[in-house]
């Protein structure tokens, strides 16, 4: 079988190297890929976005699945025009992917099903919204309404703060058309977690149980970013809070999807609040694999990727029996200098081999492409150390010793990923 990956990142790194493993996969494609991708698959530079140009690949290279990492394409619709033609496809159509892709279209779904989440108002007026926040106080969450590259949540921990993100994206309008709407939720405390599992519309399939870490910073501290690491499993979402999860939740949301006639088939992700160690809440949801938890989970995943992700797109999830390995594994992210803001490319990255060579060590790259025979620097998130082992700790140990044996000009990364898993978040 012939298989298409969308996307460039860590994650899509992850889903090539699972899918490599596949004895039935005899060829994979990325579009556009990245230079670790590069050694798994063929890589085709087309936008992500060209879906004319992506769906001739399919047709001419008789390419049997495609698989969509990033949100973009998913919200504008790849999935539902690639199901118009016939062609197999693991990801919602843009029907579905509006749960991710509008924050106001997702809580009134909750809400319609039930579904536990924060008290909120959708807000098209400045004025009226900062009225609100004035009223309420803080601290408030504010969200743009529609897609912001994951930077347009501010969770503000004063009326200023508050005002000032309702400025930023309704009147400066840092994010575009993804500000002409807000989202002013009640604020949470607890611990978060990634629920992300399979599902085909009829049947729901957790992953393990993952975290990440969005600020740049240790401690939490700084800008929110892509997220600079990961950790599976989350000690907040053993086996009792997954059933919780799956009863008050997952069953939830599929009883949405199904009365609305959503054409959900590929990964629903939702980021929870768990409320004193017993409650989740909903955040959000996300219609796509996470960036970075799934180069921890697919590190666990001991089934063949290929025939879970062709059941969800046949919508035969239910025939095929997921496995995951009993270890843990840590992601840490090491990312260009002056990431998340305005930061340099081509810098040459050294010892990639000599990580890569560690036992139970997967360097996934990012921001990664070529000069001549170098691999540089090409993104603000450049690599996804990865490693396995007995436990948390053992896993981020093997990490960073691996992350040691690189290095590039400028390069930084966080030196607490999976600390965490001790220790919870808070809106305080
Ligand atoms: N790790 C956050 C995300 O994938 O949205």
């Amino acid at each position: 079988m012939k298989v298409l990956v969308i996307g460039s990142g860590g994650r899509e790194h992850a889903l090539v190297w699972k899918l490599s493993q596949s004895r039935r996969v005899d060829k994979i494609y990325c579009c556009p890929g990245n230079a670790g991708i590069a050694e798994l698959a063929e890589c085709v530079d087309i936008n992500p976005l060209d879906f004319d140009a992506i769906l001739n690949l399919v047709k001419y290279e008789w390419i049997d699945l495609t698989i969509v990492g990033p949100e973009d394409p998913l919200a504008a619709g790849i999935a539902t025009v690639f199901r118009k033609d016939g062609r197999k496809i693991f990801g919602p159509g843009a029907d579905a992917a509006r749960l991710e892709a509008s924050k106001s279209f997702s809580k009134d779904f909750m809400r319609r099903y039930g579904l536990p989440t924060a008290e909120y108002k959708v807000f098209t007026s400045y004025v009226h919204a900062e009225d609100y926040v004035r009223l309420k106080g803080a601290p408030i969450v504010i969200k743009a309404d529609g897609l912001a590259a994951g930077k347009g949540v501010i969770v503000a921990k004063t009326v200023q703060e508050a005002t000032d993100a309702l400025r930023l994206i309704m009147k400066d309008r840092a994010f575009g058309e993804a500000g002409d709407k807000v989202v002013v939720e009640d604020c949470i405390d607890g611990e978060e977690a990634s629920f992300m599992a399979f599902t085909d519309g009829k049947t729901i399939v957790p992953m393990v149980s993952s975290q990440d870490h969005k600020r740049i910073f240790d401690k939490d501290l700084g800008p929110n970013t892509g997220g600079m690491g990961a950790y599976s499993p989350a000690p907040v979402l053993g086996p009792e809070m997954e059933k919780t999860v799956m009863e008050t939740v997952m069953k939830p949301f599929l009883r949405g999807v199904q009365a609305e006639g959503m054409d959900f088939r590929g990964v629903i992700y939702a980021g929870l609040m768990i409320k004193d160690g017993e409650k989740p809440f909903v955040l959000e949801f996300n219609c796509r694999f996470g960036d970075p938890e799934t180069q921890a989970v697919m590190r666990r995943l001991d089934s063949d990727f290929f025939e879970v992700v062709l059941a969800t797109s046949e919508g035969k999830l239910s025939r095929v029996d997921v496995q995951w390995k009993q270890e843990a594994s840590v992601c840490v992210v090491m990312a260009s200098g002056g990431y998340p803001g305005s930061y340099q490319k081509g810098k040459i990255i050294n010892g990639l081999d000599k990580a890569g060579k560690m036992k139970d060590v997967v360097v996934f790259h990012a921001g990664t492409g070529f000069s001549g025979e170098n691999v540089v620097t090409a993104g603000g998130r450049v690599l996804g150390v990865t490693a396995t082992g007995k436990d948390v700790k053992e896993a981020k140990a093997k990490a960073y010793e691996a992350v040691q044996k690189i290095s590039f000009d400028g390069m930084q990364y966080r030196t607490d990923i999976a600390d965490k898993a001790i220790k919870g978040t808070s809106c305080k």
